[in-house]
């Protein structure tokens, strides 16, 4: 009987979302706008994101930023904290990553983890795809990756009880584990995908990932349409450097979903290039998908534009401004297929605003709804 007056709340509520016994309205829309939390971050963060206001402004795109700076250099916990919030009234979020600094005591957490949990955006997708114009050794890519982002290995809990030994603790719960393995299958149906692997170590970690692999075994049994197998993490990433062509939606625990993504990135030319995004079922931050800060590069003019531009397309796509989104991102690979321009990163000697400039004037001249009137 629960279950039916659960089932008859949503049914009745469609325009808004029951979180923890609150109700959530959706976000205002001034005069047709959005509003988007701009969290600029360090390194090459504030540059990036500031070409992507000046892409936005040119393309006329209703969408009006509430910048909120994080400074990872304080003790205190007070700016990420306004950073959430701004994000729980906004709903979106764009960011840069924010340093986390090394020296630091344990007490002090990652602030992009602690926003990652405080959120509870526990899916992080990347869709790792070969670009048009970049020269790599592998071709034809095109694996999305779905990592579990709010437990596993990042559970922040670490101790040294006894002096020389440390317990560092991995957090993996049938839950959240049917929780991000749902999260997958469905986006594999959605986009049409056919096969979904679960990376995993479970003949070392037995429980822990044996739980985790189980709950995908368990989900894969509601979706028929889609073949569901299984790599252990060490396998995974031999075969991606290999024959990345195999692959077409993975699904994994935090750590490995780390280090997957990162090759996947390098495998089809590096960490300026491929977007990523958190999902919850409340809110999404946008971000670029290495989360480097990239702070050797910051402020040269040099850094390639191409992830965090792509980032905010994703975000425009969850904003349902599809046409901006489709815009910005066809004017971003035909750039992209230019060689030209390509920025250091990438073999070329394009400088940041040289590609950006050329995105603005591909925008111009392809459709009525751009403007030239900034
Ligand atoms: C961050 O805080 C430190 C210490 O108060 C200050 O020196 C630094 O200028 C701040 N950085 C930014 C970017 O605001
Ligand atoms: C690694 O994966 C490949 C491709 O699925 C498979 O053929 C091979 O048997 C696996 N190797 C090991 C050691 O599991
Ligand atoms: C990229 O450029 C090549 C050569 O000019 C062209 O054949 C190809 O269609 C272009 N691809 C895209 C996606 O624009």
């Amino acid at each position: 009987m629960p279950f039916f007056s659960l089932m008859i709340i949503f049914y009745f509520q469609p325009f808004s979302i029951i979180a923890q016994g609150r109700i959530i309205p959706p976000p205002a829309k001034y005069g047709g706008r959005h509003t988007v939390t701009l969290i600029p971050g360090d390194g090459i963060g504030p540059e990036l994101l500031n070409h992507v206001r000046e892409v936005f402004r040119f393309t006329c795109v209703p969408v009006d930023f509430e910048v909120v700076n994080v400074n990872s250099s304080l003790n205190s916990e007070d700016d990420i904290h306004n950073a959430i919030t701004a994000i729980r009234r906004n709903g979106v979020a764009l960011k840069g990553n924010i340093e986390t600094n090394h020296i630091m005591p344990p007490s002090h957490k990652s602030r992009n983890n602690l926003l990652r949990t405080s959120l509870d955006l526990y899916a992080n997708v990347m869709h790792c795809q070969s670009l048009p114009g970049v020269q790599t050794r592998h071709k034809n890519i095109d694996i999305i990756i779905i990592r579990e982002n709010t437990e596993g290995e990042y559970s922040s809990l670490e101790h040294e009880s006894v002096s020389g030994v440390v317990e560092s603790l991995k957090i993996i719960t049938r839950l959240n584990s049917l929780r991000i393995a749902d999260y997958a299958f469905r986006l594999a149906r959605e986009k049409g995908r056919r096969r979904v692997t679960a990376v995993h170590k479970a003949n070392i970690m037995k429980l822990g990932d044996g739980l985790f692999l189980q709950c995908c075994k368990e989900v894969a049994s509601g979706y028929p349409d889609i073949t569901f197998d299984s790599m252990i993490v060490d396998n995974t990433t031999m075969q991606l450097v290999s024959k990345p062509q195999q692959f077409d939606v993975m699904v994994m625990p935090n750590l490995y979903g780390n280090v997957v993504s990162n090759v996947c990135a390098g495998l089809v030319g590096g960490p300026g290039l491929v977007p990523g995004a958190n999902y919850g079922r409340d809110y999404a931050v946008f971000e670029t998908a290495t989360r480097n800060t990239g702070k050797s590069i910051a402020d040269r003019n040099i850094a390639n534009p191409t992830a965090m531009l792509l980032a905010s397309c994703l975000m425009l796509d969850h904003l349902k401004l599809h046409e901006y989104a489709t815009l910005i991102r066809n004017a971003i690979l035909t750039t992209m297929n230019e060689t030209r321009l390509h920025t250091a990163d990438i073999g070329g000697q394009g400088t940041t605003s040289e590609v950006v400039q050329s995105i603005m004037n591909i925008i111009q001249s392809s459709g009525p709804r751009t403007t030239a009137q900034y």
